[in-house]
C-alpha cells in the first residue's frame, strides 16, 4: 500500500506544540504526514484534526526514548509508505530552565539528552532506508534551539542547553556522513514561540515557529546540509 500524495514527511512530537503545526504546513503543502506521538489518543486526535481539514495524515506511536517504539514505528509505517522525503525530528524536553550546572541533577541532564539527542540520532537511523529511497533527495531537519548556540551561552537551563548543542553536533555528523547521497540534514532554531514549552508569553505564534521549518523541508535547496538556520538565514553555532 503506498500513501495518496507522493511526497512523505514524519514530523516527531507531532501531537502538539510546533510538531503539530509543522504537521498542519506540511499537509497544505501536498504532504502525506505521518504523526509520530507516544501517546496514541493525542496522537488519533491530531491525525483526526488533520484528516478533518481535508488532508492526508496518519498517527504512529513513537516513544523517540524507546528504541523498541521507534522500530515498531518503521513496521506501522513501511505498511503505508515505500519511501520517506522529509524527517523532522522535533520531539523535545525542556525541564531545568531555573537550573544552576553548579548543582546539576545528571538524572535530568539523562533524561534530557534521550530524548533530545539520542532519540533523533535513532529515529534517523531506522528511517534512513526510507530516506534514501526519496525519488527527488530527502532532508532531514533537526529542531534545535537558540539555547544550542555556543557563541551566545551563558547559564540558561543547562541540561536542555547542552542537548541543543550536542543536537546540532548530531546534525553536522549525519550531513557529513550522508555527503553524496542527495541527503541534507540541517538544524533549526524556531524563535520562542507560544506552545506548552514557550509559554504564552513567547513572543512567536505557533504557525510563525513552525513556517521556516517546513520552507527548509520543503523549499531550500537540497545543497544546503550541515548548517544551523533560523527564519531562512544561516546562523553561527
Ligand atoms: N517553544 C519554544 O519557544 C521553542 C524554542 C526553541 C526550540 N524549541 C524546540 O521545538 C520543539 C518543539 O517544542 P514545542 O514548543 O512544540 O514543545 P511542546 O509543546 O512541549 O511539545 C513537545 C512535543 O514533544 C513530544 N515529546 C516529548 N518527549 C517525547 C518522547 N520521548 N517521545 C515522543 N515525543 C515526545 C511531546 O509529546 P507529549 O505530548 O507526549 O508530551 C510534544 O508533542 C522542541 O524540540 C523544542 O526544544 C521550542
Amino acid at each position: 500500500m503506498v500513501t495518496q500524495h507522493e511526497k512523505v514527511a514524519l514530523v516527531t512530537g507531532a501531537n502538539r506544540g510546533i510538531g503539530k503545526e509543522i504537521a498542519r504546513q506540511l499537509c497544505q503543502r501536498g504532504y502525506a504526514v505521518f504523526m509520530a506521538v507516544r501517546d496514541i489518543p493525542m496522537g488519533r486526535s491530531a491525525a483526526e484534526e488533520l484528516c478533518g481539514e481535508g488532508h492526508e495524515a496518519f498517527y504512529l506511536q513513537m516513544d523517540v526514548t524507546d528504541p523498541v517504539s521507534i522500530k515498531h514505528a518503521v513496521g506501522t509505517f513501511s505498511q503505508k509508505a515505500d519511501h520517506l522525503d522529509v524527517l523532522i525530528n522535533n520531539a523535545g524536553i525542556l525541564e531545568d530552565s531555573g537550573d544552576d550546572i553548579t548543582k546539576l541533577n545528571t538524572e535530568r541532564l539523562e533524561r534530557t539528552m534521550k530524548t533530545n539527542v539520542t532519540g533523533p540520532i535513532l529515529v534517523i537511523q531506522d528511517f534512513l532506508p526510507y530516506l534514501q529511497k526519496s525519488p527527488s533527495g530527502a532532508r532531514i531537519i533537526n529542531v534545535s534551539s537558540g539555547a544550542g548556540a555556543l557563541h551566545s551561552m551563558s547559564t540558561y537551563a543547562p541540561s536542555y542547553s547542552i542537548s541543543k548543542t550536542a543536537l546540532n553536533a548530531v546534525t553536522r555528523q549525519f550531513a557529513g556522513a550522508l555527503q553524496g547521497q542527495n541527503i541534507a540534514v540541517n538544524c533549526v532554531d524556531p524563535g520562542w514561540v507560544q506552545t506548552d514549552m514557550g509559554g504564552s508569553q513567547a513572543s512567536r505564534p505557533v504557525e510563525k515557529g513552525a513556517e521556516p521549518i517546513v520552507w527548509l523541508a520543503t523549499e531550500a535547496p537540497l545543497t544546503e546540509t550541515g548548517k544551523f538556520w533560523k527564519d531562512r538565514q544561516v546562523i553561527s553555532w
